[in-house]
């Protein structure tokens, strides 16, 4: 199953996908943590993202297909890929028609997490990730058990993201509003878009989204 997570900045993509991967085994292909890990290995690609990333615009088109499909490349046929913010152009949609059609696999879902601008920029500026894992906590909403330790690794550093500042995230939410949400109707044409509330609990999105991708499996 290939299923794409769209929404925009902070509307639980990542969170969601998270789970999706332990849950059912699937693989998590996010841009932007392939582009964030370009960036810091200081490659060439991550050389010329930088700067937009840290501007909240988008990185080339070009590039970003171009890692997706190597990313896919590097999975065996059955395995279960879950989009994390990508395609955000419709140049991108176009690019992965062809590259999972070049792969011999199929789009099944598009699910377009729903919510509301202003609280994602707290739910944005609050969220930090452990340095060690990448196990994601927020200010607010899910703090570590024991103040200072990672739940998971129980490792003590931990980090903001350079683009998580209100700022940016306006900018982000403009490019998403801009250039993303027109790419919605290429996909419900095919019938494949489901719509989940993203403002609701996380537990509740997440069998949200097992609902719509358990649709016909009986
Ligand atoms: P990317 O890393 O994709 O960032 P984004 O789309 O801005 O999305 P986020 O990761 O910020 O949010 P999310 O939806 O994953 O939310 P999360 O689960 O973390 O992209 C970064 C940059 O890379 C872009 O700006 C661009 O420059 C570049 N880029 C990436 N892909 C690209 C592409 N395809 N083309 C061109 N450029 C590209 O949740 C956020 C917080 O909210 C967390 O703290 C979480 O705990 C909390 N939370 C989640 N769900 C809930 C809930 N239901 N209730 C309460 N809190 C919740």
């Amino acid at each position: 199953m290939n299923i794409i997570l769209l929404g925009p900045p902070g509307a639980g993509k990542g969170t969601q996908a998270s789970r999706l991967v332990e849950s059912r085994g699937m693989v998590q292909l996010s841009t932007g943590d392939m582009l964030r890990a370009a960036v810091k290995a200081q490659t060439p690609v991550g050389l010329k993202a930088k700067a937009v990333m840290e501007a909240g615009q988008l990185v080339s088109d070009d590039i970003v297909s171009g890692i997706i499909g190597e990313a896919l490349d590097g999975l065996g046929a059955e395995t279960g890929v879950i989009f994390d913010g990508y395609p955000r152009t419709e140049a991108q949609a176009h690019s992965l028609d062809s590259i999972l059609a070049d792969r011999g696999r199929t789009l099944d879902h598009v699910v377009e997490l729903e919510v509301d601008e202003d609280a994602l920029v707290e739910r944005i500026t609050g969220r930090f990730t452990c340095a060690t894992c990448g196990e994601g906590y927020h200010d607010v909403f899910k703090q570590p058990k024991v103040e200072g330790q990672c739940d998971k690794c129980q490792g003590h550093e931990f980090k903001r993201r350079p683009d998580d500042n209100e700022e940016t995230v306006r900018t982000r939410m403009a490019e998403y509003r801009a250039k993303t949400s027109p790419i919605l109707p290429i996909y419900e044409v095919r019938g494949i878009v489901s719509r989940v509330d993203g403002m609701a609990d996380m537990d509740d999105v997440s069998v949200a989204i097992a609902a719509i991708l358990d649709q016909g499996q009986d």
